[in-house]
């Protein structure tokens, strides 16, 4: 949700410290803030709004100091203001914080604390009054610490730094994630590995319930039974690279045109192209004699998941209960005994997912995570993670780690029927060969871009849009919804096609555009069908399919609708080929309506808040 950023080096701070704040830009802008301790007395600067405004900030009053923490805010409790940004401090002790402290009214009457006593109107402020109180007790910066931590409920990740130390920091994490960098006589603290890329490889994991304290050259964990521990530091493949625009004008246009590789990457893991088998690794289930398969996630990777019900049920026939994890963690589903849980996450971090997987454990489910960061706590807590190889994404509307999650949960759903037998060896190879070609697929329709901006130009007009698709494709309009009410802030609804005559027929007119995924499968007629009904009742259709099915589109009606041509492709690999139009026309809505793609308001890459 929000960024951590904190550093002790050799080096002023500040800039650094911004450096960091712009790789972690992407999980939360709607404030900013850095303090440092310079001759052993704390400094801040903070602004409302994106880095820039922090950075006009410090030009105008420089701040120096080799030791600093920043963040980068998702508002939670209170709005979005300089008054509310992190860092929090009093004298003694700076804070920044992710997450939420549950408890923070009780906490601050504890204290005797008035709302006229408070500087802002967050959870926050009550962690620093609290370590302030111990402080002022004589305590040392690690005992208050150490005191403090067990009052507070709720999930939060801090990074704290105090008056008269110029060369310690303290972290800590319970639920949300906090990484510590170790280099050359510096060390850094990161609420992902990604921010710290560009100062190390070498990256330290809290566990749940720990914290740390830190010099420039020296880490010491404790546990939550304030236990020293050792936890191991391991090598990020990411580099300060990794992040990087390239010559494409946002994240998100570069992530769509990413899309051939990153798929390609991920097939590598799950297929052998030469022998053209899958080679999916030992997950350690027997799925003869698995009853019911549960797949949770939320967003975008919820509806990846939806399509890996339609994929599994149809091709393994064992039943799958899906729901977004926000729903299922508090549904508390009676499960089978040693059932199979399917978690799909991005960030690995999003706090509804893991509450639910955690749950899935209790009820002895056997865990298996699809997520794109390795060292995340979902991956971390799964019995067997299957790995998506998008890299870092960084728009915050999500399109690689969509489609390479759509291409690992089918490489998945074929497994299973592989291995209980209801896959020959021919239709293994037939499924096998028409994923291989979705690189070359995708960059078809990825070539193809400027037809769907065309496209975009009448769909921006529109205050309210309609996505449908039928079968396994009704995830992909719900997707396409989800994509347009993101970044270009249009109404959209995601529906199956054929419960269009169930209500939202009523909507049609000639101001609704309906955007229609249909490949020519064997549903073709009955979604071109319903497609018709609309085109009857002036609805402007945008109508997806590959040269056959426009062809017999264009025999069904006489009246004119806007098509889009994809490549002809297995219908079982089809979501994934047809995911890409409908993201490249979100994309370029936003684009014409001026948003701010990257950035769109009110959303945060990594919710790690419920
Ligand atoms: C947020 C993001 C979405 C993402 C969802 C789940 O809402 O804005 O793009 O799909 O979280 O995130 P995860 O990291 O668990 O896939």
């Amino acid at each position: 949700m929000c960024g951590i950023i904190g550093i002790i080096g050799k080096n002023q701070a500040s800039e650094l410290l911004i450096d960091g704040l712009r790789r972690l830009e992407y999980r939360g802008y709607d404030s900013t803030g850095i303090a440092t301790v310079d001759d052993g007395i704390l400094n801040r600067r903070r602004a409302s709004g994106k880095i820039i405004n922090l950075e006009k900030e410090i030009l105008k009053k420089p701040i120096s100091g080799t030791m600093g923490i920043g963040h980068t805010r998702w508002a939670t409790h209170g709005v979005p203001s300089e008054n509310n940004a992190h860092p929090h401090m009093t004298e003694k002790v700076a804070v920044v914080h992710n997450g939420i402290i549950e408890n923070y009214r009780e906490l601050a009457d504890g204290l005797g604390l008035k709302p006229s006593d408070m500087e802002s109107e967050t959870d926050t402020e009550v962690i620093v009054h609290l370590l302030t109180q111990k402080l002022n007790d004589g305590k040392t910066p690690l005992q208050s610490v150490q005191e403090i931590l067990p009052q507070l409920k709720g999930a939060f990740a801090l990074c704290m730094i105090f008056s008269g130390h110029n060369n310690t920091m303290i972290g800590a994490r319970v639920g949300s994630p906090l990484a510590i960098g170790v280099g050359d006589g510096e060390t850094y603290f990161g609420s992902d590995a990604l921010a710290l890329a560009p100062y190390t490889q070498d990256i330290c994991y809290l566990n749940d319930g720990d914290y740390v304290i830190a010099t420039d050259d020296n880490i010491k964990i404790y546990d939550n039974s304030d236990k020293v521990v050792e936890r191991p530091i391991v090598k990020t493949s990411l580099s300060g690279d990794s992040v990087g625009r390239g010559n494409y004008e946002t994240f998100m246009e570069k992530e769509i045109h990413e899309q051939p590789t990153v798929i390609g990457d991920t097939l590598t893991s799950y297929i052998h192209p030469a022998k053209q088998t899958l080679t999916i690794p030992d997950l350690g289930v027997d799925f003869n004699k698995i009853e019911k398969i549960t797949i949770s996630a939320c967003g975008t990777a919820y509806y990846a998941g939806l399509v890996a019900k339609y994929w599994i049920e149809k091709l393994t026939r064992i039943p799958v209960e899906i729901d977004v994890a926000s729903e299922f963690r508090y549904r508390e589903p009676p499960m089978f005994k040693n059932g199979v849980a399917i978690f799909v996450s991005q960030s690995g971090e999003t706090m509804d997912t893991l509450e639910a997987l955690r749950y899935c454990k209790k009820q002895n489910q056997k865990i298996i995570s699809i997520v794109n960061v390795l060292e995340s706590t979902i991956a971390r807590e799964s019995d067997a993670i299957l790995q998506t190889q998008a890299g870092p994404e960084i728009g915050v509307a999500s399109t690689k780690a969509f489609t390479t999650q759509l291409t690992v949960l089918l490489c998945l759903s074929l497994s299973i029927a592989k291995q209980i037998g209801k896959l020959d060896k021919k239709l293994e190879k037939e499924f096998v060969s028409a994923l291989l070609e979705l690189p070359s697929t995708i960059s078809q329709v990825l070539a193809e871009a400027d037809n769907i901006k065309a496209i975009a130009e009448n769909v921006a007009k529109a205050k309210d849009v309609l996505f449908l698709g039928r079968g396994v494709n009704y995830p992909i309009a719900m997707e396409g919804a989800l994509k347009l009410k993101e970044i270009s802030y249009i109404h959209a609804e995601g529906y199956p096609a054929g419960e269009m005559k169930h209500g939202p027929i009523a909507l049609i007119d000639d101001s609704v555009p309906i955007i229609a995924s249909c490949p020519n499968d064997e549903l073709f007629d009955k979604t071109a069908g319903n497609i018709q009904e609309a085109i009857a009742r002036g609805g402007r259709v945008v109508f997806m399919s590959d040269s056959d099915g426009i062809a017999k589109m264009r025999k069904m009606t006489s009246t004119s609708f806007a098509e889009f041509c994809v490549p002809k492709i297995n219908h079982l690999v089809a979501p994934i080929l047809y995911s890409v139009p409908v993201q490249l026309l979100a994309y370029y809505c936003a684009f014409i309506k001026g948003t701010d793609i990257d950035q769109p308001r009110n959303l945060a890459k990594s919710v790690t808040v419920e």
